[in-house]
Order: structure tokens, then C-alpha cells, then sequence
């Protein structure tokens, strides 16, 4: 008799333990979910990006983005804003960057783009562009 009751409370215990443990694990699920920033990247970069290195669309190719100096995409034209920044693209600075208008990131850019406000779909995203080299 005993036995039958100890089987449904061990149970219980482990699923508390693998509750905990994802808890205690969500940190690093903030670090963003690559596959899905891909698809975050189609919707709303690649009308006017490429992740492919050297293609250049309505904006620079996106290729090695993470690390790249402002304004350093080779054979496309810039705006003066954007080659006056000198900032280098870590994924901090793409974050705040991409999270409001272009146009308040960097005043005179000529990319159009009202920002992303999803910070899920953000971190995604970035994480994504982390691992386009
Ligand atoms: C409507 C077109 C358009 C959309 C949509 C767009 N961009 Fe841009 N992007 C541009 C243009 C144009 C530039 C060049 C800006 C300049 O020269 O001022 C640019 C520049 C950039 C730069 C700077 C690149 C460099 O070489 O310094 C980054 C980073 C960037 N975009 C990321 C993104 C991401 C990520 C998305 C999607 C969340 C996005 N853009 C959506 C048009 C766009």
C-alpha cells in the first residue's frame, strides 16, 4: 500500500525538480533563438538586406555584421550620416539601434525603418545576425 502512494510523489517531486531546472535555465533562453531571428530577418530586413557577402540592395550587405565598422560595406554608397558614425555594430549598439526609428538612431540615414519593439523578436534577430560570417 505504502508503495502505491511513494510512486505518484516521487513523481510529483521530479516534475518540481524539471520545473525548477527550466526556471533556474531561463537566463540563457534570453539570449535569443537564431532559427527564429531568420525568419524575423525575412520579414522584416530582407526587402531591402542580404545576409550574402558583397550583395548590396536597397542597403548594404548585412554579411559579418556583428564586429563591422559603420559604414564599411564594400561598393555601396552610404549616407553622410551613416559614414560620419563612427561606431562599431556590436550586438549592444544593434540593439538600441534597431529597437526605435533609423532616423532617431542616426539622424539623416537614409535607411527607412521605424524600429523593431518586440525585444523577443529582437534578441532573436541579433542572435541570427551573430551568426551570419
Ligand atoms: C526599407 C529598407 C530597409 C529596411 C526594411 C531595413 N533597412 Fe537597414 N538599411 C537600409 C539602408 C538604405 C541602409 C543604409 C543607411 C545609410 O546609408 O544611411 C541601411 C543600413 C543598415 C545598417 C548599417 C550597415 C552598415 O554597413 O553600417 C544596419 C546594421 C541595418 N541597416 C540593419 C537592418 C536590420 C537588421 C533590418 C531589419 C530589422 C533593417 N536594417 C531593415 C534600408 C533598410
Amino acid at each position: 500500500m505504502t508503495k502505491l502512494l511513494w510512486v505518484p510523489f516521487l513523481r510529483c517531486v521530479a516534475a518540481v525538480g524539471l520545473y525548477l531546472g527550466a526556471a533556474s535555465m531561463s537566463p540563457f533562453a534570453l539570449a535569443g533563438d537564431a532559427s527564429a531571428g531568420s525568419d524575423v530577418f525575412k520579414t522584416e530586413c530582407s526587402e531591402c538586406h542580404s545576409v550574402k557577402e558583397g550583395r548590396n540592395k536597397k542597403g548594404p550587405s548585412l554579411f559579418g555584421i556583428v564586429g563591422r565598422n559603420a559604414g564599411t560595406a564594400p561598393n555601396y554608397k552610404y549616407s553622410d550620416a551613416l559614414l560620419q558614425a563612427k561606431w562599431v555594430w556590436t550586438t549592444d549598439k544593434l540593439h538600441s539601434y534597431l529597437s526605435q526609428p533609423a532616423k532617431q538612431a542616426n539622424p539623416g540615414t537614409k535607411m527607412k525603418y521605424d524600429g523593431l519593439t518586440d525585444s523577443k523578436q529582437l534578441d532573436d534577430l541579433i542572435s541570427y545576425l551573430g551568426t551570419i560570417h
